[in-house]
């Protein structure tokens, strides 16, 4: 594939690795990360009035409305010359169809779609031992990708931290969303002849 002005999607379930392969692909091919999720967190942690909005639908396991999402991802883009890799954005038809408009507007081309598919059970496995370093974005988990010195994030040195949104109650919501709004996509993409099928359950170096 060529690297240059790469566009690249990742849609899967929560948990099914986007966050990981994310940081591979954008380290190997040179491209923005894009996480509407690590965009939101960082809001919250700054109280801006856009976190408050977030927070309230992401402790109930639900979208943040399309038009504030929409809106931040049009102005990264915006703002971004390199190719991109967009994780957990769009979500739903509606913020699919926008996605289109925001590519044509800045004269780019969505190479890739690929999904990340999983079992709903290696889900919960996998979100009630994720560790976090919310400044990094770097992911880790407690059995299958320990950090090296437990509790401190081998790239900042920051401490990690458990993601409010895993626990069992709030993974359960956030899958119900995910089957009801996200799956969707897949059609979309598959008619568009972007789609490719990835085996997520493997070790994250397979998947890679
Ligand atoms: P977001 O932050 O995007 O969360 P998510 O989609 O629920 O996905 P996660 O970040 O939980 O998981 P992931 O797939 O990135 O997996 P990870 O690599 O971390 O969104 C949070 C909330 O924000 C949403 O609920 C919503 O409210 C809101 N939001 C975000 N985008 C939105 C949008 N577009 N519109 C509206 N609202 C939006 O891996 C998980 C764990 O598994 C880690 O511990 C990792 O180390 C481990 N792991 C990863 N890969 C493997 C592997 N291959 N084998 C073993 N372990 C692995």
């Amino acid at each position: 594939m060529r690297d240059q002005k790469l566009n690249v999607l990742l849609i899967g379930a929560p948990g099914s690795g986007k966050g990981t392969q994310a940081l591979k692909l954008a380290s190997k091919h040179k491209l923005k990360h894009l996480s509407t999720g690590d965009m939101f967190r960082r809001h919250i942690k700054k109280k801006t009035s856009l976190g408050l909005l977030a927070k309230s639908y992401m402790d109930q396991g639900q979208l943040v409305p399309d038009q504030v999402t929409n809106d931040m991802v049009k102005s990264f883009v915006r703002n971004t010359d390199q190719g991109i890799i967009f994780d957990g954005f769009p979500r739903n038809l509606s913020q699919a169809q926008a996605f289109d408009q925001i590519l044509k507007t800045h004269s780019r081309t969505l190479d890739k779609a690929l999904y990340l598919e999983i079992s709903d059970n290696q889900i919960i496995e996998r979100l009630t031992g994720r560790l976090y370093a919310p400044q990094s974005g770097q992911v880790y988990h407690i059995k299958s990708n320990p950090p090296q010195r437990p509790g401190f994030c081998d790239k900042s040195g920051e401490a990690l931290v458990k993601r409010d949104d895993d626990n069992r109650e709030l993974i359960l919501s956030r899958l119900k969303v995910f089957h009801k709004e996200t799956e969707p996509l897949l059609a979309y993409y598959r008619k568009k002849n972007l789609m490719s099928v990835i085996s997520a359950g493997l070790f994250p170096e397979e998947v890679h």
